[in-house]
Order: C-alpha cells, then sequence, then structure tokens
C-alpha cells in the first residue's frame, strides 16, 4: 500500500464519524444551494459523500478498495470499485477529491486529470487535495506529488477560488508523526 502504510479499511476506521472536509464545505457553499451530480473520488468510509447526499446531490463514488461496495445505500448514491488510473467518469457539477487524488500511480496521473477536467460541465467545481513535493512520503513511486506551479498549470482552465498551500507536521490516522505539503484547492470551471 502506497506510503499511508496501513489498510484503506483501518483508515476508514479512524476516520469514522468525522466531518466533512472544509475543502467539500466550501465547494459546496460556493454553490449557494444548487444541487447536481457529484463525482467522489476516493469516497472511502463515506464522510464527504454523506454531506453531499444530505445536502441533496446525486454522488456517483469511485474507490479501488472493497470495502466501499458495503457503504450503506442511498437512492442517489452510485459507488464503482473502479481505480482512478482506468476509471471513465460520468459528466459531472462537482468533482470531489478529498485527500485521494495523490494516491493515483503517477503515470497515470495526467490523463486522470484530464478526464477529470473533462467531466466537469461549465461552472463546475474541483474540490481536493494534493501533495507537494516537500511532503514525507515524497519518493513513494506510487504517489503523485507535483509542485506548486504544476497544481497552477493543471487549473489553467479554472478559475481558482481556493488555493491554500499547507506545510507542517502532524499525525497520519495510524498516529505517526509525518511532515506534510498539502494544496488545498477548489476551482470553478470556466
Ligand atoms: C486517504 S483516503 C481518503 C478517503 C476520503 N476521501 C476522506 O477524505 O476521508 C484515500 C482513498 O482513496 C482510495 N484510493 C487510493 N488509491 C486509489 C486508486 N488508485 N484508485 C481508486 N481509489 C484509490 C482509497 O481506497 C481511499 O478510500
Amino acid at each position: 500500500m502506497a506510503g499511508i502504510g496501513m489498510s484503506w479499511t483501518d483508515y476508514y476506521a479512524k476516520t469514522q464519524g468525522r466531518p466533512p472536509r472544509p475543502t467539500l464545505l466550501e465547494a459546496l457553499a460556493r454553490f449557494g444551494g444548487r444541487t447536481g451530480l457529484a463525482v467522489d473520488l476516493g469516497i472511502g468510509g463515506g464522510r464527504d459523500a454523506l454531506e453531499m447526499l444530505e445536502r441533496g446531490w446525486r454522488v456517483v463514488g469511485f474507490d479501488s478498495e472493497p470495502a466501499v461496495l458495503a457503504l450503506p445505500r442511498h437512492p442517489r448514491l452510485t459507488v464503482r470499485r473502479e481505480p482512478f488510473e482506468t476509471a471513465e467518469l460520468p459528466r459531472a457539477d462537482l468533482v470531489n477529491a478529498s485527500f485521494s487524488l495523490p494516491f493515483c500511480r503517477p503515470d497515470a496521473f495526467p490523463a486522470f486529470w484530464g478526464r477529470i477536467a473533462a467531466a466537469l460541465n461549465p461552472g463546475g467545481r474541483f474540490a481536493g487535495q494534493l501533495f507537494g513535493p516537500r511532503d514525507g512520503w515524497f519518493g513513494d513511486p506510487g504517489i503523485t506529488f507535483l509542485p506548486e506551479a504544476e497544481v497552477r498549470s493543471l487549473l489553467a482552465s479554472f478559475d481558482i477560488e481556493c488555493f491554500d498551500e499547507e506545510e507542517d507536521d502532524a499525525e497520519t490516522p495510524r498516529g505517526e508523526m509525518k511532515h506534510w505539503h498539502i494544496f488545498h484547492v477548489v476551482a470553478r470551471k470556466r
């Protein structure tokens, strides 16, 4: 398993009941109550998907982890067990990728980002995180790290609404100290 050092199912157990990610809440606030179809990349334990469902969105969640197929059912939720590297995305108003995109293999990342940008309707939003080169996991061949300039160039056809760089030492869900270098992004496709 890339970097994280624990199974994703253990990660879901450790993060169960935690609130939705601030990047998702920011993106939802910017829709001003409008809803549509959201793609949740790396749906995991569903902390973000639940929030979107409660606000009336339809959600298509993608994740390679078999455990996601046991997520509670909801009439507006579809869960697809597919890896990012080959996933074909439906057209969407919101692509949410909380702490998940870095776990796309680096060789597959450019094409995957291309599919994300193509899937978004004009005026749709991307919300999520990318890891920078000073992250403590840098060098793990299974994880994608991008310098700030490359993250910004991914967003060339977007209006950037939030772009926060975080660099600090904090515990992983496994309880190990780690140096984090994260870009938190919310951006609207032109
Ligand atoms: C750090 S967890 C984040 C989960 C959730 N989005 C959250 O914010 O708590 C990363 C998620 O991405 C999924 N994942 C990792 N690599 C993946 C890949 N290559 N394709 C699809 N899903 C992947 C994992 O199974 C896990 O659910």
